[in-house]
């Protein structure tokens, strides 16, 4: 039997604690459970620190200000609860998933106020290279979730929409799947926002329709840098079909390509695509990053 070591296990924060992940547990009333009632972020680290840690840490706070969800810390304190769960792995990268729910509410009752929030953090090993083939995409039959109805830029756990737009999607052999708007506006992929490239220009849905990227944020001011016009807005599917390029940004992903949409190829051969270009420069721009000392 192969010894399983502790840089291969994935690990967690809870009450003050640092447990293997399968052994961490909280309540059956925990709100998070019982209704998604919760917020959380996802990042990787390079070299065992987070990358773009603060402005993962800035956007918790927003999610958690638009739920008023009342759970404060500053960001030496988040980082020290990190390092704990780093140092566990050493000589391993890993994703880290910072979860706050609103905690438990004794009487069952649906209203969020009287509780007090829980704070979960785990890490998990990066332990092989992710994927990286271009994804295969299909325009989903489900919409998304609109601003009226909850706010998407709000990265809460309640993640439904997704899970169901992403089955379908594997159902039909694809990879991911492309959510538009009630109102036919293309917003972002289930777990990703989307980019695509025509006649030189880069489209992007507008910020109140979709999860404010970091990875988003990062990747529009490489490409505005690289003198090109980056139109962020609300465009239709039509428009998205005259695409010649397009890319998926998430922490977790970087930046990866599309390879086709409904079938239609989008994949570029050039070596000096547009797309191939931004991989490589968001990779060295989290290089240098993280070798300036930024957290
Ligand atoms: C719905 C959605 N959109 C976009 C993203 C990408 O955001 P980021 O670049 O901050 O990881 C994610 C990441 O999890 C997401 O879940």
């Amino acid at each position: 039997m192969s010894e399983v070591t502790p840089e291969a296990v994935s690990w967690t924060w809870l009450d003050g604690q640092v447990l293997p992940t399968a052994e961490a547990r909280i309540g059956v009333l925990d709100r998070g459970f019982l209704y998604g009632d919760s917020v959380f972020e996802t990042l990787r680290t390079i070299e065992g620190r987070g990358l773009f840690l603060k402005e993962h840490l800035d956007r918790l706070r927003k999610s958690l200000a638009r739920l008023e969800i009342d759970f404060q810390f500053k960001d030496p304190w988040m980082e020290q609860r990190i390092d704990q769960l780093v140092q566990q792995q050493i000589g391993t990268e890993v994703v880290l998933r910072i979860t706050v729910t609103r905690g438990d509410r004794i009487d069952g009752a649906l209203e969020g106020s009287g509780c007090q929030p829980r704070l979960v953090v785990m890490s998990s090993p990066i332990t092989s290279d992710p994927p990286s083939h271009p994804l295969k995409l299909v325009i989903s039959s489900r919409h998304k979730t609109p601003p009226e109805v909850f706010d998407p830029t709000i990265k809460s756990g309640n993640y439904l929409g997704s899970i169901r737009a992403r089955d379908e999607a594997k159902a039909a052999g694809a990879d991911d799947a492309v959510l538009l708007s009630p109102d036919g506006v293309v917003t972002e992929l289930t777990c990703a926002n989307l980019f695509w490239i025509t006649d030189g220009t880069a489209f992007t849905c507008d910020d109140a329709l979709v999860l404010n990227g970091i990875t988003r944020s990062v990747v529009i001011r490489l490409l505005e840098e690289q003198g090109v016009e980056v139109r962020v807005g609300r465009f239709s599917r039509f428009e998205l079909n005259r695409a010649g390029e397009a890319f998926a940004t998430s922490s977790i992903q970087g930046v990866r390509a599309i390879g086709s949409l409904e079938g239609r190829s989008l994949e570029s051969d050039a070596p000096a695509s547009l797309c191939k270009r931004l991989i490589e420069q968001y990779q060295q721009y989290c290089r240098q990053v993280m070798t300036e000392g930024a957290r």
